[in-house]
């Protein structure tokens, strides 16, 4: 599976890619406005640290401006990818930019039926949002288990199961039990990933009695 990170946060990005653990990026425009930077500039940062799908997301709600949108975004690098929203305008500025050969980001998922007509369309990817469908009291991680199914019935589909809206490691880990292609997590979350209690416990205890042995390596 692979580690996409949910933020426009320069520094975050730069020190997660670091690890070589990371294989893309995800924006959003609610995540560019946090950022409180130019949109351009921080697709151009994003790009030169990370060769991986960088999403960056159209804001027009008409399907020619979403199309002239998107052909601006390509234009930064060769990575980026991208993202619509799952309406039928949507859709139809999909089928152009992947016509174009630009890689697209099918984002604001919350139906398996709509995550078919995304990959009808050719998406590259297709963004389910798992917590926000809990917030509601929905079951997120069902809808992706239905995605999954229903894309591997048909073996023509080649759109990947993109996870947003990522909570908490569980979202993840259960993403990967049912063979989710791709999480995008947030820098906190991405970094609990690595965390648990007993390896710090466990490594204070080898750390303490290393050092009653006065030995150096
Ligand atoms: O980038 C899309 C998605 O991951 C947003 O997540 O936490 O705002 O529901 P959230």
């Amino acid at each position: 599976m692979q580690f996409f990170v949910d933020t426009a946060d320069i520094d975050d990005i730069r020190d997660l890619a670091a690890t070589g653990l990371l294989d893309g990026v995800t924006t959003n425009p609610s995540l560019v406005a946090k950022s409180g930077r130019d949109f351009f500039d921080v697709l151009k940062d994003i790009c030169a640290v990370v060769e991986g799908p960088v999403s960056a997301e159209v804001t027009a709600t008409d399907h020619e401006t979403m199309i002239a949108q998107g052909r601006k975004l390509a234009a930064i690098a060769d990575n980026i990818t991208v993202k619509v929203p799952l309406t039928w305008e949507g859709l139809k500025a999909c089928r152009a930019l992947r016509g174009d050969g630009t890689m697209v980001n099918v984002t604001l998922c919350f139906s398996a039926t709509q995550a078919l007509l995304a990959a009808k369309a050719g998406a590259t990817f297709v963004s389910p949002f798992v917590g926000r469908l809990d917030d509601i009291g929905q079951d997120g991680m069902q809808l992706i288990q239905d995605i999954r199914t229903v894309y591997d019935n048909y073996t023509a589909l080649d759109t990947k199961v993109l996870v947003a809206s990522i909570r908490h490691p569980t979202h993840v880990l259960q993403s990967a039990l049912i063979g989710a292609d791709v999480c995008t997590v947030p820098p906190d979350i991405l970094r609990k990933l690595a965390q648990h209690p007993l390896t710090d416990k466990g490594l204070a205890a080898f750390l303490a009695d290393w050092q009653s042995t006065g030995q150096d390596i």
